[in-house]
């Protein structure tokens, strides 16, 4: 079988080393693909995904953790619903180990369709294509499209993966390096794409697809009080759909009386849609007003969000 020059050049220029391109081990690469959903390469590998397999080198040991302990090896990471998922699909099948199908793997929370296909072809040599959001830009500009749908994009991942189907595996990786390295937003390097030979889109890549005009990010102000009790601190479960799970301060929307409270400073946070400014406040209190309180240096071992970060070291 003749290889396509896709396979060839990421045979030649593909990132093989990477730590779930090296192994057969299907947790491994489940965990990377979720962490790979929302961030980047770079990150995942510095700073999360061996860190989180040496404390939990199997699904068995997620399944037995507390979502809290689960939540702990995922801080910073963000987008914290993927760490809730995990725990539970580990809950769900670490008995039996990740199925081996795209349709059960589609079925377990935290996987979508692209996600599923990805395990299922790099774990299980199913030979399927994906549609993340690399590949999504790589597909509107190779078929020319301005605007199209999920299903829509899937058909042109089919077509183009058509040629490469005895090399699903390299097909699938290939992409995604060609849509971090090569095929990228804002600087396309189409002289040294392998695709460019077919490419419909390579006289003008910036025009596909079409720009979707910014949503302005919200400015959300808040007013966050760290309650203290002597050497302790009062702790609350998030139950934002950000952060669900998490333990946080007090968060406040309207203003506090500064009499009553005592000033810290202020933080600024950025999420993906908003952008968190909050003023920070002390206060101490009598135990019986709040429910959990935890040491001062128990901290360390509580999943916090960045922004609790912040707040807490202001304090120090
Ligand atoms: N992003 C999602 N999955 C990936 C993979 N297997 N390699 C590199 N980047 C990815």
């Amino acid at each position: 079988m003749n290889k396509t020059p896709l396979i060839q050049w990421y045979e030649k220029n593909g990132r093989h080393n990477l730590p779930w391109r090296t192994t057969t081990n299907a947790y491994h690469i489940y965990l990377s693909e979720i962490m790979l959903q929302q961030t980047q390469v770079k990150t995942v590998l510095d700073r999360f995904y061996f860190q989180f397999l040496e404390k939990f080198p199997t699904l068995e040991k997620i399944a037995v953790a507390t979502q809290d302990e689960v939540l702990k090896a995922w801080e910073g990471l963000g987008y914290y619903t993927r760490a809730r998922n995990l725990h539970k699909t580990a809950q769900l099948i670490s008995s039996t180990g990740l199925p081996q199908t795209v349709e059960e793997l589609d079925a377990l929370p935290g996987i979508g369709p692209s996600t599923a296909n990805a395990i299922a072809c790099f774990a299980f040599d199913v030979k399927e294509p994906i549609l993340d959001g690399n590949v999504k830009r790589i597909l509107y500009r190779y078929f020319k499209t301005k605007v199209a749908n999920d299903k829509e994009l899937w058909k042109h991942s089919y077509k183009l993966f058509k040629a490469n189907k005895n090399f699903a595996y390299e097909h699938n990786q290939a992409l995604m390096d060609i849509g971090s390295t090569v095929c990228t937003r804002t600087q396309p390097k189409c002289e040294i794409c392998p695709l460019n030979n077919s490419c419909q889109g390579k006289n003008s890549p910036l025009e596909y697809p079409t720009k979707k005009v910014k949503k302005k990010k919200e400015i959300r102000i808040r007013y966050l009080v760290i309650y203290t009790c002597k050497h302790q601190v009062a702790l609350f479960k998030n139950k934002s759909n950000l952060l669900k799970g998490l333990w946080s301060f007090k968060q406040y929307s309207d203003e506090l009386d500064e009499n009553k409270y005592i000033y810290q400073g202020k933080i600024k946070h950025e999420y993906s849609h908003i952008s968190l400014r909050a003023r920070v406040y002390t206060k101490e209190v009598d135990r019986k007003y709040f429910e959990h309180w935890f040491e001062e240096e128990a901290l360390q071992d509580i999943a916090l969000s960045k922004v609790d970060h912040k707040a807490l070291a202001l304090l120090s």
